[in-house]
């Protein structure tokens, strides 16, 4: 069966930035690094960019261009063995599918009550009355009658990008968000730096406090941010590289994802915390008692600051909320596609089958999420999933391939048609740095869930959808893996057509 293919390197380019350039970036990146010391947290951070962030994205995109296939398959091809991989990494992509696609339900319905600052004075108490919070993640509330509409209008839009493929869907709305994106941050960031205030917000975020350098926490929330942010170890780059033909040149490529996203994502924390530093100002008061990170950040503190604003404040809003939906819809369509191309490889099914088998189940259990108890059942699964999804599937995709195949061999794979060629550095980064510092964020983060439990919510919430979604990764995990796929998928010789 023929496979798809991107129109161009740009198109190719394009959505993997789109995918990398995400919620994450916006709402993630500032505070996460106010949190682990500020300026100082850009040591670890490049640290992280340079031995991890890019030497993986360099593994992932010469895996899925060399064997061609959604990750399962491309493992499978490095070695029968490997494939068990490819499907938790599939499994962690569907599990943040489901609770990605209701944050951007919400900013959807957020970009109306910017227009019109319907948040009024306490936009604390109109997110959680939006909502229809309910007390407990195990007590759904019901469906809430108004994200309905938003919620059905964003399946819509997603399932006609995933049904019109990688050239036809992906591609095209990737090159309509991206430069749309650039602009809403940049009137962001105009706005932000011109405001009085201002440089209080920047200075909170890049003051170094050298102190936090020797703290391993502050290591570990680099990793995890880079990791959440460059979209790798869960199975999306891989899929999306296997869409590219043969000589594209992959080191230029990674490093051009890169610095496109982190650059991004320094520019947006430039925006986002002049912005905060602004609203200090007008109160009066540091700006760490206004600031906040991810869904706090977007839907409580935001708003307060855009009603803070001295003029043009819908305007502001809806470019707020606008950038957040665009960045948030291209890395949403990517998760989704990392799921569709694992199906579609193994069963060698047509492209509209597979997303059917995969759009339906998601769309089910994205119910959830406009339940009472959304909010609460995103906030754990995300922790977890993130903390010891991403990062344990990041650690065994380093250990297997780094420790249990050829890595010289990928390496001559990885340098056949690029520019400039990675050197030795780039495997003992995979190997030795990214191995130590991810297997030590995973038990720490495994140990402390089971020690402390998460974020102060009843045991029985974080054992059903904390540790419940962990063990349902892995269940369906063996399940796919041990299911009977077309025959000879593993073999790349016998698929030499889609060459
Ligand atoms: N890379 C995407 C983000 O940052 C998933 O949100």
């Amino acid at each position: 069966m023929k496979r798809d293919r991107w129109n161009s390197k740009l198109g190719f380019l394009l959505a993997a930035i789109g995918s990398a350039v995400g919620l994450g970036n916006i709402w993630r990146f500032p505070y996460t690094a106010v949190e682990n010391g500020g300026g100082a947290f850009l040591v670890p951070y490049f640290f992280a960019i340079i031995t991890a962030g890019i030497p993986i994205l360099i593994l992932e995109y010469t895996i899925g261009k060399t064997y061609r296939g959604g990750a399962p398959v491309a493992l499978a091809r490095v070695n029968k063995k490997f494939e068990w991989l490819g499907w938790f990494q599939v499994m962690v992509a569907f599990t943040i599918t489901v609770y990605y696609l209701a944050i951007i339900v919400w900013v959807v319905s957020y970009i109306g009550f910017a227009a019109t600052s319907a948040w009024g004075t306490d936009p604390t108490g109109f997110f959680l009355g939006y909502l229809g919070i309910s007390s407990s993640a195990l007590e759904l509330g019901g469906i809430q009658g108004n994200l309905v509409v938003p919620f059905l209008g964003i399946w819509a839009v997603t399932a006609f990008v995933m049904y019109r493929g990688i050239s036809k869907g992906i591609e095209i709305a990737c090159k309509i968000a991206l430069p749309v994106l650039l602009v809403l941050t940049a009137i962001l960031v105009i706005r932000g730096i011109t405001l009085p205030g201002a440089v209080d917000g920047l200075n909170y975020l890049f003051t170094p406090n050298w102190d936090r350098i020797f703290d391993s926490s502050v290591w570990v929330a680099a990793y995890g941010q880079v990791f959440f942010s460059l979209s790798i170890a869960f199975a999306i780059m891989i899929a999306y590289s296997s869409y590219l033909p043969k000589d594209t040149d992959v080191v230029n490529s990674a490093f051009i994802t890169a610095t496109a996203n982190h650059g991004f994502e320094l520019f947006a924390g430039i925006g986002v915390f002049s912005i905060l530093g602004y609203m200090a100002f007008t109160q009066g008061v540091g700006v760490e008692e206004v600031a906040a990170g991810g869904v706090g950040l977007a839907f409580m503190v935001f708003p307060a600051a855009i009603n803070a604003l001295p003029a043009m404040n819908g305007f502001i809003g809806v470019c707020f909320f606008g950038a957040l939906l665009f960045a948030g819809f291209t890395s949403l369509i990517s998760i989704i596609q990392a799921v569709i191309s694992g199906i579609e490889d193994k069963f060698e099914l047509a492209h509209k089958k597979a997303t059917t088998i995969v759009l339906i189940p998601a769309f089910l259990i994205s119910i959830l999420f406009i339940t009472g108890a959304g909010l609460n059942i995103l906030d754990i699964m995300d922790a977890f999933i993130n903390n010891i999804g991403v990062a344990g599937a990041g650690l065994l995709e380093v250990i297997l391939i780094g420790w249990f195949f050829n890595t010289e061999k990928l390496r001559q794979e990885a340098n056949q048609f690029s520019n400039y060629s990675v050197g030795k550095w780039w495997i003992y980064a995979l190997k030795i740095v990214t191995v130590v510092v991810l297997g030590f964020m995973v038990i720490s983060n495994t140990i402390g869930y089971m020690m402390n439990g998460y974020g102060g919510y009843a045991s029985i919430d974080v054992a059903v959808f904390g540790w419940g979604t962990m063990l349902v990764c892995v269940i369906v995990t063996i399940i796919l893996t041990f299911m009977k796929g077309k025959e000879g998928y593993a073999d790349l010789s016998k698929h030499k057509e889609v060459e």
